[in-house]
């Protein structure tokens, strides 16, 4: 890659839909989105935005607006639905497709091989709380390897394993939805030696970069007797899921209880800190934290930031602390640090054609990444999130992240404001 990359992203449970065709298997998030009371108004990815078919307009779109590459997850239950052994040819058929459909529309194929969707057999046997799922991953990893390692020119392990951890096995907000908070910090290691396995099963069939999307979010203590508290959220949040990667050992995780016996075993963490070709970094807000009120199970609290503008959602808006991130990342890790890659960035707004906000969010959040680039951090490559209004997790269909407006009831695509403004910047970038 010899160019800063402008891309857009998604994720297969969020876009695909089709989720009974062509012998795709049942994942945590189609089970768990089936459970009454799990997702705002019932909504499922059963639909979702027809992606699976619609998949050549989709493209279309994108070419429309210039991007270099593309950030789509590989949902691995259509290509193993069971998790293990079977390959179903026509899952893998489908991204196939979709690899070289991308290639000559000139863009690059980034690829996530875990976005979430986890096959539901694999969830009955333990899920990420059992170690026996890394080794499944890097199974899974080495069959999309195998065909189409030779045309993609990127790869994520996995999105986010912070949120997979706390929302989906600590809080019970996403699927699993286990609320085991603290006691489901295994997850955490089974779900890097997941990343390090799967990482060297793709370089071993020829994969060009290798790395990992984490989620990231400066935390900030709202008093002074929260340092001790914001310190603990921090180590959750945006350490335990970047040190072992980056420095080979866990910080000390006392204050999270740490991982009971027998988790980290003999030869683990080289494994995980294989060196990688990039760090992806998904930001979308920083987080405040107060201490822990006295019949908390947690040693945090999340407070709410009411002195800036937010989203639809209730995320504030503050660019600035996007840039920090990016150069704290540099401070802290130095020479240990990679290449980065903005893997994620963007925000919900209302259903509008005229999505002014989002242009002022996304043109705030790259001015100040290209503050810190110009401060010496090295980013490779920026993706917007999202290419389309899609399935936004728990929250259903409710908040609209796209630069293109979805309507759910016919699957008419419309560009929003945002898309042509980011495929001025692009062109504008290159000139
Ligand atoms: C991130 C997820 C992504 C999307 C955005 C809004 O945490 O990786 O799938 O839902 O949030």
């Amino acid at each position: 890659m010899d160019r800063f990359q402008w891309g857009v992203a998604t994720a297969a449970y969020q876009i695909e839909g089709a989720v009974t065709e062509d012998g795709r298997g049942p994942s945590t998030w189609d089970v768990f989105a089936h459970t009454p009371g799990r997702v705002r108004d019932g909504h499922t990815g059963d639909v979702a935005c027809d992606h699976y078919h619609r998949w050549p307009e989709d493209v279309a779109l994108m070419a429309g607006l210039g991007v270099d590459a593309y950030r789509f997850s590989v949902a691995w239950p259509r290509v193993q639905p069971s998790g293990s052994g079977a390959v179903n040819a026509a899952g893998l058929d489908f991204y196939d497709r979709l690899v070289d459909a991308l290639l000559a529309a000139g863009i690059a194929p980034a690829a996530t091989l875990y976005h979430w969707d986890l096959p539901q057999p694999l969830e009955d046997a333990g899920g990420w709380m059992n170690r026996d799922t890394a080794h499944r991953f890097a199974e899974y990893a080495a069959i999309v390897a195998d065909r189409l390692a030779d045309r993609v020119d990127a790869w994520m392990t996995l999105n986010e394993p912070v949120v997979v951890m706390a929302y989906g096995y600590g809080y019970g907000l996403y699927a699993p939805g286990h609320a085991l908070l603290l006691d489901a910090l295994p997850t955490a290691h089974h779900q890097l030696l997941a990343h390090g396995l799967g990482a060297a099963a793709l370089r071993a069939r020829g994969a060009r970069r290798v790395g990992i999307a984490n989620h990231y979010s400066p935390a900030w203590p709202a008093s002074d007797d929260a340092r001790a508290a914001t310190a603990t959220f921090d180590l959750m949040l945006n350490r335990l899921f970047t040190e072992p990667l980056l420095t080979g050992a866990y910080p000390d995780l006392t204050p999270l209880g740490g991982f009971p016996d027998g988790v980290v075993r003999d030869g683990d963490l080289p494994v995980i800190a294989a060196p990688l070709d990039f760090l992806g970094v998904n930001y979308y807000r920083p987080t405040r934290i107060g201490p822990a009120p006295a019949d908390s199970p947690l040693p945090f609290d999340l407070v709410d930031m009411p002195d800036f503008p937010v989203t639809d959602l209730g995320w504030p808006i503050v660019p600035d602390a996007f840039g920090d991130l990016l150069r704290d990342l540099r401070a802290t890790y130095g020479d240990a640090l990679p290449p980065l890659v903005v893997t994620e960035n963007g925000c919900s707004f209302p259903d509008a054609p005229d999505d002014g906000p989002r242009v002022a969010f996304l043109e705030a959040h790259i001015a100040a990444m290209r503050a810190a680039m110009a401060d010496g951090v090295d980013v490779r490559g920026y993706f917007a999130w999202s290419l389309l209004d899609n399935f936004e997790w728990s929250e259903g269909y409710h908040p609209r992240f796209g630069l293109v407006h979805v309507d759910y009831a016919t699957q008419q695509r419309t560009p929003k404001r945002s898309y042509a403004w980011y495929r001025d910047l692009i062109a504008a970038a290159r000139a």
